[in-house]
């Protein structure tokens, strides 16, 4: 298949992917942390979860540099990987980037709905991603506005996409049981985390690769928005069952339904701020005040008048403070 490269084998006894070809990488790998007993702890029927969960082997940070390192070897030059742990390993996780002379770039939490439920310490509801990079210099993708544009909003009033960006994350977990005929192990993440991560770090085209499959969800949003997708899963019916419903599905598939998002950059953005239009501004802003108008309605203003940005108006405005 040609924009699929998915193997049922070890990701690093058996890993012949071609090296310097991967532009993204998601990893979730096994925590190390008895993952086999998860489902006794949410109501769901142990009809459709399957068993055959691989765990991590016993030494977490071996293991975990042994499976980087390779890893590292298959990113181009300016790719990112994504490493998603729990934080009883985090440590481990955190010297296997550094012994790799990896980077670690951000370090994000992303927070969901519940944890497991606990009487003498606090309740765990978060896990760690690390965005990862072979160097601090490495010219990663970014796509800064592949959500939301520069001019929207969140309902109170803040930017939609400096909030999409923060580095916490809340996404409810992807908790649907699985019906009859399906195969689910239990712990899927939710599809609209590894939408996000990909719509952030890839463009159409691109390659991602995932080393711990598991359901595949990877897989599925990769092949929905036009991107390669190669890696590895070890358990055979999770694989059989998802490499054919895969191989179903359109390249490119969801692309058409994606929000169109419209950058409208102030007319004068770029061009030199002259002496008289910063006084000009400034009178304006004297002039707003004592009207008794909103600082935030008085910068709107003087960005539509002056076809300035928020923070350029801001600027030229802090600079008379002295
Ligand atoms: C945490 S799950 C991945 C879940 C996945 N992100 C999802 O959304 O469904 C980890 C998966 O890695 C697989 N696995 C464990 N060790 C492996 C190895 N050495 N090579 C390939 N797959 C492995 C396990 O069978 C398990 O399905």
């Amino acid at each position: 298949m040609e924009n699929i490269e998915i193997y049922n084998s070890n990701c690093i006894a058996q890993n012949e992917l071609e090296d310097n070809s991967i532009d993204l990488f998601i990893c979730d790998p096994p925590f190390g942390i008895g993952e086999k007993d998860f489902d006794k702890h949410y109501k769901r029927s142990k009809k459709t979860v399957t068993k055959s969960y691989e765990e991590a082997p016993d030494n977490y940070g071996k293991w975990t540099y042994e499976w980087l390192s390779i890893a590292k070897q298959k990113m181009k030059d300016n790719a990112t990987l994504y490493l998603i742990s729990g934080w009883s390993n985090l440590g481990e996780v955190l010297n296997a980037i550094h012994k790799c002379d990896l980077h670690v770039k951000n370090h994000l939490i992303w927070k969901f709905n519940f944890g497991v439920y606990t009487k003498s310490k606090f309740v765990s509801s978060h896990y760690h991603i690390l965005m990862v990079t072979k160097s601090d210099k490495s010219n990663i993708t970014f796509n800064q506005y592949c959500r939301f544009g520069p001019q929207e909003k969140v309902k109170e009033g803040g930017s939609a996409a400096y909030r999409d960006m923060e580095d916490v994350f809340i996404i409810n977990k992807d908790m649907k049981q699985a019906k009859e005929g399906e195969v689910k192990n239990n712990n899927k993440l939710p599809d609209e985390l590894i939408d996000k991560l990909i719509q952030y770090s890839s463009n159409e085209g691109d390659s991602i690769c995932d080393f711990f499959m598991g359901n595949f969800t990877t897989a599925y949003s990769a092949i929905k928005l036009g991107r390669k997708i190669s890696g590895f899963e070890l358990n055979k019916e999770l694989y059989d069952y998802n490499m054919k419903k895969l191989s179903q599905l359109e390249f490119g598939h969801g692309l058409s339904g994606l929000k169109k998002i419209t950058i409208e950059k102030p007319a004068n953005q770029g061009k030199k701020i002259t002496e008289e239009e910063k006084q000009n501004i400034y009178k304006d802003y004297q002039e707003l005040l004592s009207q008794s108008k909103l600082k935030k309605d008085i910068s709107k203003i003087l960005q539509d008048k002056y076809g300035r940005g928020h923070f350029s108006i801001k600027n030229i405005l802090d600079s008379f403070k002295n």
